[in-house]
């Protein structure tokens, strides 16, 4: 038998009301925030991910699906959606259009972790990205954007972690003096951290190993080192969040392992997700539309994790998503003939309806009709085609009552959209 690839799941069709719940909320809180989907290719060059997440990442070095196309040159399968997005912007000449522009996508992408609960090899990701705008309130829109669909979803015990990375010359001014204060703490950190802190000093501070979190406690911290205009782009966006009710816990060790990050970076964390317990993250990248040889345009995003948000999600959410309204139990010669027909005038105005056609009896409806979880049954036998009516049985209060089966389908429509 041939088996599914370890970390990429199969999404069942008991799951796919859930899925399409968190989709929908997604896209329509990225719509009233003036989003525009953008699909973008689950395929590109190699070469623009290692440019935009950076050569060096653990993303590029060791997580890509990479691969020869047949004339030899590298594809790789996205493991984010940012560098496809901003690729699309700069090929398609955006720019030249009216800024700002926002684009969201929802999507899955590809990395080669090791699989854990919440962390997938396939994987789908919900992010937008707002192009043209400098200004820290785009920061904070994008932040309360997130943060509004997570408490849309009533996921609970979440944390907005927020730091700046200021600006390329802060960081250029800063490594230095952190890896002064590393070498002092060589021996303290892991084979890892050793490897690449003269390369990326900074991702020593985001080592999840205890040793080299203890080492690196009293580290000096970037936001001690920014530029005036980087500090004050980072103190608005701080008094921004606090002016719209958002809570926020400052985190120095937040460097993101992607590279083209510059001023705020954020995650939104939970303590309900163990040791994965990032739900979304982002922040901004004024750089990158420029560094993948577009003009220079800022611009800051965020993608959410929806396998995290699905195993979050509470179970009250879900009680009502795989419902449908009628079970339309048709039994006896007429009933079912007549039953038959109802079946496809509800499904013809948009309401939901099924019959198992292997039920004979009232009984063996009635039990089909429960499994199925519907909210009310249409019993339809000889007698009551006779009578040229129906009976609708609440299945919940098991409270009944008899109906004209001719024009059956507007009452019910008439129901259905006042319910
Ligand atoms: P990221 O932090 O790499 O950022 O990923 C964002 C979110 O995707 C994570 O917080 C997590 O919820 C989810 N995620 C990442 N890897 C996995 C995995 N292996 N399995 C399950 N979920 C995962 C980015 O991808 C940036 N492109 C975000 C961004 C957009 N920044 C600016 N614009």
């Amino acid at each position: 038998m041939i088996k599914g690839i370890k970390g990429v799941k199969d999404i069942l069709p008991e799951e796919t009301p859930q899925w399409r719940f968190i989709e929908d909320a997604a896209r329509r809180w990225a719509l009233c925030y003036g989003y525009q989907e953008i699909r973008i290719p689950i395929f590109e060059l190699t070469a623009l991910f290692a440019r935009s997440i950076g050569a060096g990442t653990d993303i590029v070095e060791k997580e890509m699906y990479t691969f020869p196309d047949r004339d030899g040159t590298s594809l790789s399968l996205r493991p984010e959606g940012t560098a496809g997005t901003v690729r699309a912007f700069i090929e398609h000449n955006r720019a030249a259009d009216p800024l700002p522009q926002k684009y969201f996508y929802i999507g899955p992408m590809f990395r080669h972790e090791r699989p854990q609960a919440g962390r997938l090899r396939q994987f789908h990701q919900f992010g937008v990205e707002f192009f043209g705008t400098s200004d820290p309130r785009a920061d904070i829109e994008v932040i309360a954007l997130l943060w509004r669909l997570l408490s849309d979803l009533a996921l609970s015990n979440l944390t907005l972690e927020i730091n700046s990375l200021g600006s390329s010359g802060d960081r250029a001014a800063y490594k230095p003096i952190l890896l002064a204060f590393l070498r002092h703490q060589e021996s303290r950190l892991c084979a890892n951290c050793r490897r690449r802190m003269d390369r990326n000093p900074l991702r020593v501070l985001d080592c999840k190993v205890l040793d080299c979190r203890a080492a690196t406690e009293l580290a000096p911290k970037l936001t001690d080192h920014l530029s005036p205009d980087a500090r004050a782009h980072f103190d608005q966006v701080l008094t921004g969040l606090v002016a719209i009710g958002i809570p926020y816990r400052l985190n120095p060790r937040l460097v993101r392992g992607l590279d083209y990050y510059c001023l705020t970076s954020f995650e939104i964390t939970s303590t309900h997700l163990g040791a994965q317990n990032a739900v979304g993250a982002g922040g901004r990248y004024d750089g990158l539309v420029k560094t993948l040889g577009g003009p220079s345009v800022p611009a800051v995003g965020f993608a959410v994790g929806l396998e995290r948000v699905s195993l979050m999600l509470p179970e009250a959410s879900l009680s009502s998503l795989n419902e449908c309204l009628y079970y339309v139990a048709a039994f006896g010669e007429e009933g079912i003939k007549l039953g038959f027909v109802l079946l496809d005038e509800l499904r013809g105005v948009g309401i939901s309806a099924q019959c198992d056609y292997r039920a004979t009896t009232l009984k063996g409806h009635l039990r089909q009709a429960d499994r199925s979880k519907c909210r009310y049954a249409i019993l339809l036998g000889d007698d009551e085609a006779a009578r040229g009516s129906v009976i609708l049985r609440n299945l919940e209060s098991k409270a009944q009552e008899e109906l004209p089966l001719v024009g059956l389908t507007s009452i019910l429509k008439t129901r259905s959209f006042s319910s």
